[in-house]
């Protein structure tokens, strides 16, 4: 940039650049800290750089399983696509790629903040896109507010995205200290601090197992009991700890478990945190709501594609589809799960769980 550019104007004084965040050390630890990351228009390169050591960018997301999702819902020109958790927007912009200025876009996010960072990726796009604040569980409220008579595609890529995992203010990862938040919506009363806090040990013990398959959940529900009541529990790294000692782990000991077993093995915390999350967002009533509303908000020949990350939502999705093929309500659904091939997962390490499965409406002519 040279001095001119800087200079605010003949009469004005020069304005000075902003400083960079300080940190320690020669690079960015913390999420905030990555400013480089959170202006990628910027800092082009440092995106390339991240993406091929398999990392993702603070502040953005990976869009995953895309040509499989593009290959099987077939978005056409002129299509209407509703895409019920829009994100960071990645799936978003191939279908606004593929139906054009005469197809339209329905996105919704019940995170005001994702939906807003959406609107600005999205907005420019040479597609009607309208955006909704909204949990997909409302989806017939919006075809009603959109007034449509139905959507030829409808998509859902369940769970968190990466901006929300990596923020520690949300506190939904046990790799970040910060509050335990949880709620992808600002608007839920209860945070994922209070349910911690509220429920009974047998509550808390059925969610860790329901939820997650944590075969520990007697014992970490006793002890965050125990604990809550000399102190409640509020930030992630009490909670990370707690799981610890139900397990009777220390982190020394886990990382040469780890070691030695070779495998990258899953943090002893990850399904406390996953199980919480899913209850403090009641994310599998939003999924059954979304199922059991889905076929009469499609068109005839419409399609619908789910991207789930858990056992749980699986199983609700293939249930669905298998139930409403043999009823007569879907025409077809996917044989099998279809789930991301090892280069994706080399790429994008974070879409291993991933398990998409497709179903298709009734057309005019069947
Ligand atoms: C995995 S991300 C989606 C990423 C997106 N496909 C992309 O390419 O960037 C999931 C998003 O869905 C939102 N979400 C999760 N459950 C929701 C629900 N019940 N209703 C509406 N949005 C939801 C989350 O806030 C998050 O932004």
């Amino acid at each position: 940039m040279s001095e001119l550019d800087r200079s605010g104007g003949a009469d004005q004084p020069p304005r000075k650049r902003p400083r960079r965040p300080r940190y320690g050390g020669t690079h960015p630890k913390s999420y905030a800290q990555k400013y480089k990351e959170h202006n990628l228009a910027a800092y082009p390169q440092i995106e390339a750089h991240l993406r091929a050591k398999g990392n993702t960018p603070a502040g953005t997301h990976v869009p995953v399983l895309v040509e499989e999702v593009m290959a099987c819902l077939r978005p056409k020109t002129g299509d209407i696509v509703v895409d019920c958790t829009v994100g960071y927007g990645g799936h978003a912009l191939e279908f606004i790629r593929r139906i054009g200025p005469d197809g339209r876009l329905i996105a919704l996010d019940a995170d005001g903040a994702e939906l807003e960072r959406a609107r600005l990726r999205l907005g420019q796009a040479n597609v009607p896109v309208s955006f909704h604040r909204s949990n997909f569980a409302g989806i017939a409220k919006v075809l009603n507010q959109e007034k449509l008579d139905g959507f030829d595609i409808l998509f859902a890529d369940l769970g968190v995205s990466s901006m929300q995992i990596d923020n520690p203010e949300r506190g939904m990862s046990y790799k970040h200290e910060g509050p335990l938040d949880m709620r992808m919506d600002a608007r839920l009363k209860r945070t994922g601090a209070d349910l911690l806090n509220r429920l009974s040990e047998e509550e808390l013990a059925k969610a860790f197992w329901e939820l997650a398959d944590e075969p520990d959940h007697r014992e970490i529900a006793r002890l965050i009991v125990s604990r809550r009541a000399v102190e409640p529990i509020t930030q992630t790294s009490q909670l990370v700890q707690a799981v610890f000692d139900a397990k009777g782990l220390t982190l020394k000991n886990w990382r040469q478990q780890r070691r030695d077993s070779k495998s990258d093995s899953l943090h002893p915390a990850a399904r406390t945190f996953q199980a919480l999350r899913i209850l403090v967002n009641d994310e599998l009533g939003s999924l059954r709501e979304l199922l059991r509303v889905a076929p009469y908000c499609l068109r005839p020949g419409g399609r619908i594609g789910i991207i789930s990350f858990h056992s749980g939502e699986d199983r609700l999705v293939k249930q669905s589809f298998r139930d409403s093929v043999r009823n007569g309500t879907y025409e077809s659904a996917a044989e099998d799960v279809i789930t991301p091939g090892v280069q994706e997962i080399r790429s994008n390490p974070r879409s291993a769980s991933a398990k998409f499965r497709w179903a298709a409406a009734k057309s005019l002519q069947s």
